[in-house]
């Protein structure tokens, strides 16, 4: 059955995976400029990670065709951040289901063509380059045509890699104009912090928010802490989103923080936050990915004159009061929260 929508009047813009971490953030954003919203996620509402009053909710399995043609109707623009994906604790362990992702970018595409839709975003990522280029912690920074000769990682990263290409070719073929992003690591409050889907600096506050309230003494690492990443705070990342969208700029670009850390200081710094020190014990055969990551901002910079420039501290800080609230929530037994945001 494809998804009900409520309104058959047209709306600026549609958000797909809305109620997720980065969706929910752009919902807010774009609301605030002014814009009409519909905001589309599988999951069922409660479960949506911010509820912003004057969007159009709406929850629909993208993977699937009918459903792609339902949202599309009226829209001026697309975001497409919808996703099955996570850490590197999902993504290694769920190859197929990332890969499935695919359908969720093609079938949405194909209705955008067919809708006469403006633009486009997609929501790529830093795991679209080749992995021989990461394979140490003191990496080079990856540049654009880093992706080529192809070896992303494997699941994941090949089919962002696919549906990035796919984009360029609905671009050149059927002239729907596209714009993609390739985000690093990003990180903020509303975000996933349990479960197995959380990245590094989510789950190292958890970590350590949980030893701090449950007196243990010490904390489990993945790798050897020596790998390396950089993190971009979110509202880096909404911000470079827009003014991709608003850009002529039609190629992949990094959207991401150029700050390099080792896993072990960015435990220093949740550590420092939170007023503690743990021992460290280092679970080396836990899911590592690639051994060093950052992110090259040059075309950035030359397109937006801007970069991502929240420093880790200060996103940590926000990230971490945030999921100490949730987790103290939750051990009270308060429902986590999720309170209407009036945008
Ligand atoms: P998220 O998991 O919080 O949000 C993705 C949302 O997509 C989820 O709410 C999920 O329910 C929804 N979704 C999954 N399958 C769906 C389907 N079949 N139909 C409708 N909705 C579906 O992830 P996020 O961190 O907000 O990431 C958003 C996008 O940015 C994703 O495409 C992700 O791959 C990309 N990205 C994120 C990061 C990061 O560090 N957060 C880095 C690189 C790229
Ligand atoms: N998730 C997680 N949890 N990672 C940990 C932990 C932990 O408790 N402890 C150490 N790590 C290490 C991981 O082993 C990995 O080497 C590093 O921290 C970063 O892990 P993640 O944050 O999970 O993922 P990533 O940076 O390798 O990849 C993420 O970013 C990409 C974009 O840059 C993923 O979220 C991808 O989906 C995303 O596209």
């Amino acid at each position: 059955m494809p998804p009900l929508i409520r309104h058959t009047r047209p709306v600026d813009v549609l958000v797909t995976g809305a109620g997720g971490f980065i969706g929910g953030h752009l919902v807010g954003a774009l609301l605030r400029k002014g814009l009409s919203v519909r905001a589309v996620d599988i999951k069922p509402l409660d479960q949506w990670f911010q509820h912003h009053q004057g969007a159009e909710p709406v929850v629909a399995d993208l993977q699937r065709w009918e459903s792609a043609q339902a949202v599309m109707r009226g829209v001026g623009a697309v975001y497409q951040l919808a996703s099955d994906m996570g850490g590197m604790g999902f993504i290694e362990q769920h190859k197929a289901r990332c890969m499935l992702s695919v359908l969720i970018n093609t079938h949405l595409l194909m209705a955008a063509r067919d809708a006469g839709v403006q633009r486009f975003f997609y929501a790529s990522s830093a795991c679209v380059y080749n992995a021989e280029r990461q394979a140490s912690p003191g990496v080079m920074p990856l540049r654009e045509e880093d992706a080529y000769p192809a070896l992303p990682e494997d699941g994941y990263g090949w089919e962002k890699l696919f549906s990035e290409r796919m984009c360029r070719h609905f671009t050149e073929d059927f002239g729907l104009a596209t714009r993609v992003a390739r985000y690093h690591n990003v990180y903020g409050p509303h975000g996933t912090w349990d479960g197995g889907r959380e990245k590094a600096p989510a789950a190292i506050c958890r970590k350590v928010i949980a030893a701090k309230q449950q007196g243990f003494r010490d904390i489990e690492i993945w790798g050897d802490g020596e790998q390396t990443r950089s993190f971009m705070y979110i509202d880096d990342c909404i911000h470079g989103t827009l003014g991709l969208c608003a850009s002529d700029h039609a190629e992949p670009i990094n959207i991401g923080s150029s700050e390099l850390v080792s896993i072990n200081q960015l435990v220093d710094l949740v550590e420092e936050i939170a007023g503690i020190r743990l021992v460290r014990r280092y679970r080396l055969n836990a899911p590592k990915g690639v051994a060093g990551r950052n992110s090259d901002n040059t075309r950035l910079r030359t397109l937006l004159g801007w970069e991502p420039s929240v420093t880790l501290r200060e996103g940590l800080e926000q990230t971490y009061r945030w999921i100490h609230d949730e987790y103290m929530a939750r051990q009270a037994g308060r429902s986590p929260l999720r309170a209407i945001a009036a945008s």
